[in-house]
């Protein structure tokens, strides 16, 4: 069961007071953030995009060793570079898992027209180089889980501090499906490992509808049993 209607979602009223306080002034970041996948073309101020990338850099992390690596991408020409290679990548794939020719060509087309679209990119990376190394393979890879959730933190950040300056976003996943290609095409460090990429800019729609679980779907509470004499 999922919920669409606003007026119905119990945290509303904290939203709607009126004088905004601290916690009224991030509730309503918060709830107002929508994922935007078309952009107005005026660029942010690099100014604004920098002080992103400062909300950023607060976020917490494993063991505070900060694994998160960012590449802005603002030049028309890299964009298409990028997307150009990812859309043949895209294509690739697609035409060997035999899917529909046309399909492909509009995907690959849609994916163009978001990544050149979109005024700024922000590229998240993983680095493992300061993280901790260890023999085994299950403790490497909870090690690396680490990084890559510091690394989500810190996109997050980015997201909210976005929607506080006027800006929307948009996480796309598609980088993390070919890291090596992304690395390759925008020249970066063996150890910057992509994990995603914000879309960011002046949002020319509102996004789509807010849908999400009930809170009781989602959460199991853990409460002390009622005491005997209190009922
Ligand atoms: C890890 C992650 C990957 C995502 N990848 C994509 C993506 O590749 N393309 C896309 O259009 N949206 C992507 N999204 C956005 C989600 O679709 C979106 O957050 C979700 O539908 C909820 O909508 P909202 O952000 O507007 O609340 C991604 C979000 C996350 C957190």
């Amino acid at each position: 069961m999922y919920r669409t209607d606003t007026l119905e979602r119990p945290w509303q009223d904290h939203a709607d007071v009126g004088e905004a306080s601290p916690d009224a002034r991030f509730t309503d970041v918060v709830l107002n953030r929508r994922s935007v996948r078309r952009y107005l073309p005026e660029q942010p101020p690099l100014a604004t995009i920098n002080r992103l990338l400062e909300m950023a850099v607060t976020a917490p992390s494993a063991h505070n060793r900060q694994p998160w690596r960012f590449v802005v991408i603002r030049s028309y020409q890299e964009k298409a570079r990028l997307a150009k290679a990812m859309g043949d990548k895209l294509e690739r794939d697609r035409m060997a898992d035999n899917d529909d020719p046309v399909d492909i060509k509009n995907d690959v087309a849609r994916s163009f027209a978001r990544i050149t679209g979109a005024p700024t990119l922000i590229l998240l990376c993983v680095t493992m180089a300061e993280m901790d190394s260890y023999r085994d393979a299950d403790r490497s890879r909870h090690e690396f889980c680490m990084a890559t959730q510091s690394v989500a933190m810190a996109g997050q950040n980015i997201m909210l501090a976005a929607q506080a300056s006027g800006l929307s976003s948009c996480w796309m996943c598609a980088p993390m499906f070919c890291p090596t290609l992304v690395q390759t095409t925008l020249n970066l460090p063996e150890d910057w490992v992509p994990q995603g990429m914000l879309t960011v800019g002046y949002p020319a729609n509102t996004g789509k509808p807010f849908v999400r679980k009930p809170i009781q779907d989602v959460v199991v509470y853990l409460d002390e049993a009622p005491h005997a004499t209190s009922q």
